[in-house]
């Protein structure tokens, strides 16, 4: 497991950029499975300004590794989110944007949506392998949509799942633990304050820690790397 703490969101947008510049760079084909909440915003913004040309958008296939169950148009849509602030500003072949089509029947698209890796994706162990899995993680310790109160979501059967938000009752798909644990990449993107306490468990396994989902991130063989800002890592020892 790698560790990266930079001075703040921006910084970790910049060198989340890089990295993923380098990760697609002589790849032929590369499957990224995307996050939501606000950093990934940051990032597709600094990817549309300073990589369009830098990088062969036309290798790329984009997946999301959770969406919440709302129409394309909602503002709570992840892929709306990627759209405005990716998409819309570089040359992607809408063949390769594997949206969640989760709106009308989310159980019904979470099957689909497996079904779906299991076609495109190259499998290890009967698993489907994105070559990057990119993850947040919430106050509550949540990645993906798994939510503590559902963390037996994470070893489902089933590679896609239905999940629901604690507060507000709202629908996801998200990929359960297998596939997301056997990803070649994943890269943990977290920021802000509000997400120290959360770091230190996971990071430290203090006590509680198995409660929350972002612990049971443990790539088989791939490689974890967590990018943070000082503010989330303000509670870690950094020796
Ligand atoms: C989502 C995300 C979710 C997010 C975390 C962190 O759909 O909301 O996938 O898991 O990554 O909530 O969000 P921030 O980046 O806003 O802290």
């Amino acid at each position: 497991m790698d560790l990266k703490i930079y001075k703040d969101k921006q910084e970790v947008a910049n060198a989340f950029s890089s990295y993923f510049e380098s990760l697609v760079k002589g790849k032929d084909i590369f499957h990224v499975a995307l996050s939501g909440g606000s950093t990934p915003k940051v990032i597709f913004d600094i990817l549309a300004e300073n990589y369009s040309t830098k990088i062969d958008w036309n290798k790329i296939h984009f997946y999301w590794g959770d969406e919440r169950c709302v129409p394309p148009t909602d503002d709570q849509s992840n892929y709306k989110m990627t759209v405005e602030h990716l998409f819309s500003k570089i040359d992607v072949p809408t063949g390769n944007i594997h949206r969640v089509l989760g709106e009308n029947d989310p159980s019904a698209e979470a099957m689909r949506y497996a079904n779906l890796l299991e076609i495109n994706l190259d499998r290890v162990d009967d698993i489907p392998q994105f070559d990057l899995v990119v993850l947040g993680m919430g106050d509550d310790g949540h990645t993906a949509s798994i939510f503590p109160h559902e963390i037996n979501l994470w070893d489902a059967e089933d590679h896609c799942v239905v999940a629901t938000h604690p507060e507000s009752g709202q629908k996801r798909v998200s990929l359960n633990g297998k596939v997301i644990n056997r990803a070649k990449e994943v890269a943990f993107l977290v920021t802000g304050a509000g997400k120290a306490e959360k770091v230190l468990s996971v990071l430290e396994k203090t006590e509680g820690f198995e409660a929350y989902p972002a612990s049971l991130v443990q790539p088989e063989t791939g490689k974890l790397i967590w990018f943070l800002d000082t503010d989330a890592a303000s509670m870690i020892n950094q020796d």
